[in-house]
C-alpha cells in the first residue's frame, strides 16, 4: 500500500468499509458506495454503472452530485458507449485529464453538466466485472491523483465483498420466503388428487412465486402427445388444449432432455415454436420438466417476469425446479388414482353384466323354456282350430323372446369368451349383428391358438362390440370389416366401415361409447386410433402383450 495515503483519508476509508458492509440491501449499499467514493476523492460527480449479464452494457446507473431536474433533463441513462464502454471492454483503472479530448469519447448529451477530469475504477467480484465506479470533476479543478486512484481501488475491493454479502443476504431471505411458500404448496398438492385443479394450482402458485406473467403446464397423454393442460395469466388460457410437437417445440425438447432451462430471448432460440410464442405474446422463458422416477410426464413453462427486466434468473429456476419435483409426484399420484377408479368402475361393470347375463340365461331363459314346454302340453290338451292357432302364435312369440334373451345374455357376457376365447366370442357377436338391415360384415380372424390374457380379451371384445354398434347406429354404410390379429408383441383389432364418418377430434357430449373404448384400451396399456372421413371410419386398437 502506498505510504502517501494520509492517515485521515485511510481512516475515512476504513469507516466507509464498515458502513458498506453493514448495509444489507443492495440498493442502499450501492447508493452509499457512490457517495463515499465522491467524498473520498473530492469528486463533484460520481456514478456507478452495473454491468448486465452480457457484460457488454450497463443495466443500472446510480449517480451522486446530479440533481433531479438535471437528471430528468439529460434523459435516458447511459448504456455504456464512449469512455464508459471503453471501461467495459478493458476493466482496469482509467484516469483522464479531459474526457472530451480522449479519442474514445462520444461527447455528452444535451443538458449534461460539463465534466473534464475523470477517474474510473472497476469493481470485480470473484474475477468478473460487477460494475465500474466513475468519478469526475475533482474539487479545486486539479486532476485525480495516484492516491485518489489507490483509495478508490481499495474502496472498490471492500465494496465487492459487501455487494457479494448483500446479494447473498437478499437471495437467501428471498429463498427462505419462497421455501415457506413451497412447503405450503407441497401440502396443498398432497391433498389434491384431481388432476385439473391440481395443475391449475401449480400454474397459479409458480406464477406468484417467481412473478411470471404467464405459466403453462403441458402433460403427455397416454398416446404420447404433449398438450397444454393448464395455464395461468395473460393470454395463457387460450392455449389450453394446444398440441405441441415433441420434436419441434421448446417444451418437447426440454422434456426429452429432462433438463430445465432459461431462455432470455425466445425469438433467438430456434427450438421455440414461433406460433405459440406469437399467440401468447411472450418474450422470455423458464422451462422445467416434470419427472418422476426418470420418466418425464410433462413440462412447466413460465414466461416474462413482471417488472423492468422480463428475464428469469437462477433463483427463479431453482424455485421452478423445487415446485416441479413436488408437482410431478402429485400429478403421477392423481393419474394413478383416477386410472384406478376407472379400472374399478370397469371391473364392477363387467361383474354386473356377468350377473345380469347369468340371471337372464338361468332365470328368464329357463322360465321361457318351461313356458314352451307348458304350451306343448296345452296344445295336446285342448282341441279346436282357433285354439291351436292362438297357442301357436303364443309359442312363436315365446320362441322369439327366448332368442332375444339369449342374444342379450351373449351381449352382456359372452359365455363363449370365457369358454372358447376371443375369436369364438367375436364370431358370435358378429352373428348377432347380421340381419337384413345391417351392412355386410367381413370377418378376418388371425389370433392363433394361444389365448390372450383375460383382461385383454374382454377389452378387445367390448371395443369390437361398441364399434359394431356404432357402425349400425351411425355409419349408414354398406360394408364393415372386422380384423383381429396378433403380432409378436401386440394384439390388434381393426374395425373399418364405408359410412359417413365423423369428426373424432371433438368429444361427443354425453356419449360414452368412443370415450369408453379409449379408456378401456388405455387401462391395458393399449392405444386406440380413429381415422374418419368421407370414405368411412377406421377404428384401430393395438394392445401390447
Ligand atoms: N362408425 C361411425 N360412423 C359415423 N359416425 C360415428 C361412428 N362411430 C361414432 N360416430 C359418431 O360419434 C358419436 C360418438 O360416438 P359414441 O359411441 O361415443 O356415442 P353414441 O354411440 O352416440 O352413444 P353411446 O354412448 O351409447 O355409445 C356418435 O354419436 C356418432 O355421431
Ligand atoms: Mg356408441
Amino acid at each position: 500500500m502506498s505510504t502517501q495515503l494520509h492517515d485521515e483519508r485511510l481512516r475515512l476509508l476504513v469507516d466507509a468499509g464498515i458502513a458498506l458492509s453493514s448495509e444489507l440491501t443492495l440498493d442502499a449499499l450501492l447508493q452509499r458506495l457512490v457517495k463515499t467514493a465522491a467524498g473520498l476523492t473530492g469528486a463533484r460527480y460520481a456514478a456507478l454503472g452495473v454491468v448486465d449479464a452480457s457484460g457488454k452494457a450497463l443495466e443500472r446507473f446510480l449517480t451522486t452530485g446530479i440533481d433531479e431536474t438535471t437528471r430528468t433533463a439529460i434523459g435516458d441513462e447511459p448504456v455504456g458507449r464512449g469512455i464508459l464502454g471503453a471501461m467495459l471492454r478493458d476493466p482496469t483503472p482509467l484516469r483522464l485529464t479531459s474526457i472530451a479530448e480522449d479519442p474514445r469519447s462520444v461527447g455528452f448529451p444535451p443538458h449534461h453538466p460539463p465534466m473534464t477530469t475523470f477517474l474510473g475504477v472497476p469493481i470485480l467480484l470473484r474475477g468478473t466485472v460487477y460494475g465500474n465506479l466513475y468519478l469526475t470533476e475533482k474539487a479545486g479543478g486539479g486532476e485525480f491523483t495516484d492516491e485518489d486512484e489507490e483509495l478508490t481501488r481499495l474502496l472498490a475491493a471492500q465494496a465487492a465483498v459487501a455487494i457479494e454479502n448483500a446479494r447473498l443476504h437478499e437471495s437467501s431471505t428471498r429463498w427462505l420466503r419462497q421455501l415457506e411458500s413451497l412447503h405450503e404448496i407441497g401440502n396443498l398438492l398432497a391433498g389434491q388428487i384431481e388432476l385439473d385443479p391440481l395443475l391449475g394450482l401449480v400454474a397459479a402458485r409458480l406464477r406468484e412465486l417467481i412473478r411470471a406473467r404467464i405459466v403453462l403446464v403441458a402433460l403427455v397423454d397416454r398416446a404420447g402427445t404433449l398438450r397444454i393442460a393448464a395455464a395461468e395469466g395473460g393470454d395463457g388460457p387460450i392455449l389450453v388444449g394446444a398440441e405441441l410437437a415433441n420434436d419441434r417445440s421448446k417444451m418437447g425438447a426440454v422434456m426429452e432432455r429432462r433438463r430445465s432451462e432459461l431462455v432470455d430471448v425466445l425469438s433467438a432460440d430456434p427450438e421455440v415454436e414461433r406460433e405459440i410464442a406469437e399467440r401468447a405474446g411472450i418474450r422470455t422463458g423458464l422451462y422445467v420438466p416434470l419427472v418422476v422416477d426418470g420418466a418425464a410426464l410433462g413440462v412447466i413453462a413460465a414466461h416474462d417476469r413482471e417488472g423492468d427486466d422480463p428475464r428469469f434468473d437462477r433463483d427463479d429456476l431453482r424455485v421452478g425446479e423445487t415446485l416441479a419435483r413436488r408437482a410431478a409426484i402429485a400429478v403421477d399420484l392423481a393419474r394413478r388414482v383416477s386410472s384406478d377408479a376407472v379400472r374399478r368402475v370397469v371391473e364392477a361393470q363387467e361383474q354386473e353384466r356377468a350377473r345380469l347375463a347369468r340371471e337372464l340365461h338361468d332365470e328368464t331363459g329357463q322360465a321361457l323354456a318351461s313356458i314352451l314346454l307348458g304350451l306343448r302340453s296345452l296344445e295336446q290338451a285342448v282341441e279346436g282350430e282357433s285354439a291351436h292357432a292362438r297357442i301357436a302364435a303364443v309359442r312363436d312369440l315365446v320362441v322369439s323372446t327366448l332368442h332375444d334373451v339369449r342374444r342379450l345374455a351373449v351381449e352382456l357376457r359372452p359365455a363363449a369368451l370365457d369358454d372358447f376365447g376371443l375369436e369364438a366370442a367375436i364370431e358370435r357377436l358378429v352373428e348377432t349383428y347380421r340381419d337384413d338391415s345391417s351392412p355386410r360384415i367381413d370377418l378376418e380372424l388371425g389370433l392363433g391358438s394361444d389365448r390372450l390374457p383375460r383382461d385383454i380379451e374382454t377389452t378387445l371384445y367390448r371395443i369390437a362390440q361398441e364399434a359394431l354398434t356404432n357402425v349400425t347406429k351411425h355409419a349408414r354404410g354398406t360394408r364393415v370389416s372386422v380384423l383381429l390379429t396378433r403380432t409378436e408383441r401386440s394384439a390388434v383389432l381393426v374395425v373399418e366401415d364405408d359410412g359417413v364418418g365423423f369428426d373424432s377430434s371433438v368429444a361427443a357430449p354425453g356419449r360414452l361409447g368412443v370415450a369408453g373404448m379409449r379408456e378401456r384400451a388405455g387401462l391395458v396399456g393399449g392405444r386406440l386410433r380413429i381415422e374418419s372421413g368421407r370414405a368411412g371410419t377406421t377404428i384401430a386398437v393395438e394392445i401390447p402383450l
